[in-house]
Parts: structure tokens; sequence; C-alpha cells
């Protein structure tokens, strides 16, 4: 079971930061995961368009300039990062989920992907581009066509996976609420890997086990390694 950590370690460290980051690769997550917002043409780490869920700013992410965002407080003296400072620091120690949240920030997000390829932080591999804005992901993939895409829902579609092979896509990120046994044979009988959000509890790793997903987002990686490991052995 591949194990994402969701916004990082967020649930013992301050969410999309570089401390939950960090703490994250020292848990053995397999991958993190973290949301993308934008700002001044600059991808930012962040999960809301606003400012005042998990920093002590106020107001549309959009509307500040970066040097205002990156002055705040997102939580024990965190900062907002940057997209660009997140692949620096996780440097290809485990994989990465670039959620794209911002309307826009497809062009924006490919630049940064590819400077961060270029710099040998990352194998091409070891990235998935997720969106619920499947409009945004179609734009990345033409600018970056051998970066895996993610299709992300958080329903559960009529048709099943149909629409993430519309989609070209890698994987499949559903919601830990409608993932259902159809749903994961049907992505699975395309190829699609299966990836569920967001599960914390023990009961829920034991549901995914049982559903034969892929993987799982989770703000308790180091909980979820170990419990998986006494499981598995
Ligand atoms: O990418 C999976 C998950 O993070 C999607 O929901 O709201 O936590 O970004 P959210
Ligand atoms: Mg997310």
């Amino acid at each position: 079971m591949f194990v994402w950590a969701h916004r990082g370690a967020s649930g013992v460290a301050p969410e999309n930061t570089l401390r939950a980051f960090e703490q994250a690769i020292e848990a053995g997550a397999d991958g993190i995961e973290f949301d993308v917002h934008m700002v001044e043409q600059t991808p930012i780490v962040i999960h809301d368009a606003w400012l005042q869920k998990t920093t002590n700013g106020l107001g549309l992410v959009r509307q500040a300039t970066l040097a205002q965002i990156q002055a705040l407080d997102a939580g024990d003296g965190q900062t907002v990062p940057t997209v660009r400072e997140t692949l620096a620091m996780i440097r290809g120690r485990c994989q990465v989920n670039l959620e794209l949240k911002a309307a826009n920030c497809a062009m924006v997000v490919a630049a940064e992907v590819r400077y961060a390829i270029e710099q040998g932080w990352f194998g091409p591999e070891q990235i998935i581009v997720s969106s619920f804005n499947h409009k945004q992901l179609h734009i990345f993939a033409k600018q970056m066509p051998n970066i895996r895409v993610g299709a992300l829902t958080a329903n559960l579609p009529v048709d099943n996976a149909a629409f993430a092979l519309d989609l070209n896509a890698w994987s499949l990120h559903c919601n830990r609420d409608f993932v259902d046994q159809a749903l994961v044979d049907d992505a699975h009988e395309k190829g699609l890997k299966v990836y569920v959000y967001t599960v914390n509890h023990i009961e829920d790793i034991d549901y995914m086990v049982s559903l034969r997903v892929d993987g799982i987002f989770t703000d308790y990686p180091a909980r979820a390694i170990q419990y998986l490991q006494v499981k598995t052995n």
C-alpha cells in the first residue's frame, strides 16, 4: 500500500509547510501530496483560496502579493512555501503529488515541474499532478505529456473510472466516502492506480486494504505505515 502524506504529515505539523514535508519523509512516506495556488504568477503551497484558514493573514491568496504571503505565519512559525522551495527541499527523497487548486495555474506549474526535473531533483516518474479541475489537468498534460496525471474526483461517477481514461490519467484519486469495489475494479481493469483520500483511521485503512486500493492519502503517515507493516506481516 502506497502511503501519501496528505498536505505533508499534517496531523502532527502545520499542513502544507516544509516542516510537515520533512516529518513525512522522516516517517517514511512513499510520497507527499500538497496543494497549489498561485500569486503573482508564482505557484505556492496552500490549500485554501483564502489566507485565514491556515495563516494569520486575511483575504484571498490571489489578491495578495508574494512578499505579503511570505511574511505570514502558517503555524508554529512556519511560512507558506513556494512550489519551487518545496520541490527543492524534498528533492527526490519521495514521490510528490502536486494538486492544482487555482483555476489558472497549470502553465506555471508545468514550468516549475520542468525546472525541477532539469535540476535533477526528481525523475519524471516521481511526480503526479492532480486536480478536481480537469480542464487544468488537460492543459498541464499538453505541456508535460511525460508526467503522470491523477484524475481527482470527490464523487462516485456513474460510469466509474471512464472519465480518468479521457484524461489519459495514470491514477484515480477518489474520496473515502464514496469509493466502492466497482470503482476500484473498473479502474484496475483500465490500468489505473487507485489512491484514496483522506484515510486517517485504522478502520478506514482496513477497509481500503479490503478494497485492494493501491494507496492512501493520510494526515498521519507514521501511524499508517506502522499499522500496515504489522498488518501485512
Ligand atoms: O489530493 C487529495 C486530496 O488532497 C483532495 O482534497 O481538499 O484535501 O485537497 P483536499
Ligand atoms: Mg489536496
